[in-house]
């Protein structure tokens, strides 16, 4: 049982370090940005409320995100999560560890992402998902073998975050160095924290991660 949180700035890495520990470590992904994401593509009435406070890179309300995570760890039957983007306040840190008490669960560690701020414009403004199952590129560092389809599910329907411009990753960063950089210090206080080199090729930065969750194996 393994429930590890990545954390780090817009751009660090999460999404695409977590979707790799699920295909090689059979652990569920729980990230609160594609939770949102996935309300609003569907205008569920939580999904029309935060559209705009999304696109203008502001966090969303504590109550919403705690609400969207209990409900995920009440209805699963999982034995680890990977917390993607959760928490980024002290308010959610303090909630996700007496969610975690009360389902009997802990927290394996903490995986600080470090990346500087000029790679994370770079990785923003070049990232593109696939529509279909989800999968991140890059246009210089992790581009598609077939121009426009996806080398894991073969779908051309390529998206750009309404988020991932200029104006939304300047809000986006300082709230992440106002609200959740602080987790720093908390997690480091708990004896939860490592840190690793976010800067690195993506494979290794994917050693850096196994490493962490084989000592704590
Ligand atoms: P969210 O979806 O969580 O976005 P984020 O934290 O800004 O993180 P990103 O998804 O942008 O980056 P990532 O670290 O996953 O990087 P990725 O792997 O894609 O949140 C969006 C919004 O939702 C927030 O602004 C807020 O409004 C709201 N929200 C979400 N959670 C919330 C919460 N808990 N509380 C309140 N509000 C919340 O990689 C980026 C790019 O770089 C990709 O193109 C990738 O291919 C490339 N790349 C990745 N790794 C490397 C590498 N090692 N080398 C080179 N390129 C790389």
């Amino acid at each position: 049982m393994t429930n590890i949180i990545l954390l780090g700035p817009p751009g660090a890495g999460k999404g695409t370090q977590a979707r790799k520990l699920v295909d090689e470590r059979n652990l569920v992904q729980l990230s609160t940005g594609d939770m949102l994401r996935d309300a609003k593509a569907s205008g569920t009435e939580m999904g029309n409320k935060v559209a705009d406070v999304m696109a203008k890179g502001q966090l969303v309300t504590d109550e919403i995100v705690i609400g969207l995570i209990e409900e995920k760890l009440n209805n699963s039957t999982a034995d680890g999560f990977i917390f993607d983007g959760f928490p980024r306040t002290l308010a959610q840190a303090d909630a996700l560890g007496k969610l975690l008490a009360r389902h009997g669960k802990k927290l394996d560690a903490v995986i600080e992402m470090r990346v500087d701020d000029e790679a994370l414009v770079a990785r923003i403004t070049g990232r593109f998902t696939c529509g279909n199952c989800g999968e991140v590129y890059h246009d210089q560092t992790k581009p598609t073998k077939i121009d426009g389809v996806c080398d894991a599910c073969g779908s051309t329907n390529m998206v750009r975050r309404a988020d991932d411009n200029a104006d939304s990753l300047r809000t986006r960063l300082m709230e992440y160095y106002k609200k959740t950089s602080p987790l720093i210090g908390y997690y480091y206080a708990n004896g939860d924290l490592f840190s690793i080199d976010g800067l690195a090729e993506i494979g290794e930065v994917a050693g850096a991660v196994a490493a962490v969750l084989d000592q704590q194996a």
